[in-house]
């Protein structure tokens, strides 16, 4: 009973910490298509002070996947509203996101 107990639960961890997993390598190309233009090395070449620098994303209340999300989802004039005009799904949205939150992590 405890073994079955024990399976299934890893079962449950297993399958829930890989549906909720964004992947950061998969981000990491749709970066390179949409983002680079504004951001290439996590930069803000439009608003400066809006870079992708860990210390940015925390000062502007950033340094969240939600937040993120919203932002690349609505965006905000001049970045695009990539959601909203389906040029990216929600899943890539979220992969996209992990790549950014990572690259900030590590300091471009
Ligand atoms: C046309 C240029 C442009 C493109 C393309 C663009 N952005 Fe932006 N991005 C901006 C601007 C401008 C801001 C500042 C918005 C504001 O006023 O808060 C910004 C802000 C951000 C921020 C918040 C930075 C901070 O420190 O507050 C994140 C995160 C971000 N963009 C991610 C992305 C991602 C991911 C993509 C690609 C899917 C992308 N952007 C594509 C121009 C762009």
């Amino acid at each position: 009973m405890k073994k079955i107990i024990l399976v299934v639960s890893l079962t449950l961890i297993g399958f829930t910490s890989y549906s909720i997993a964004a992947d950061a390598d998969k981000g990491e190309k749709i970066f390179t298509a949409n983002c680079t233009a504004c951001h290439a090395k996590g930069m803000n070449h439009i608003a400066p002070g809006k870079s992708l620098s860990k210390e940015d994303l925390t000062a502007n209340k950033r340094n969240s996947s939600a937040a993120i999300i919203a932002l690349v989802t609505n965006g905000k004039s001049p970045m695009p509203a990539f959601g909203k005009l389906g040029a990216i799904s929600a899943s890539d949205i979220e992969n996209v996101t992990a790549y950014v939150l990572k690259k900030a992590d590590a300091g471009w």
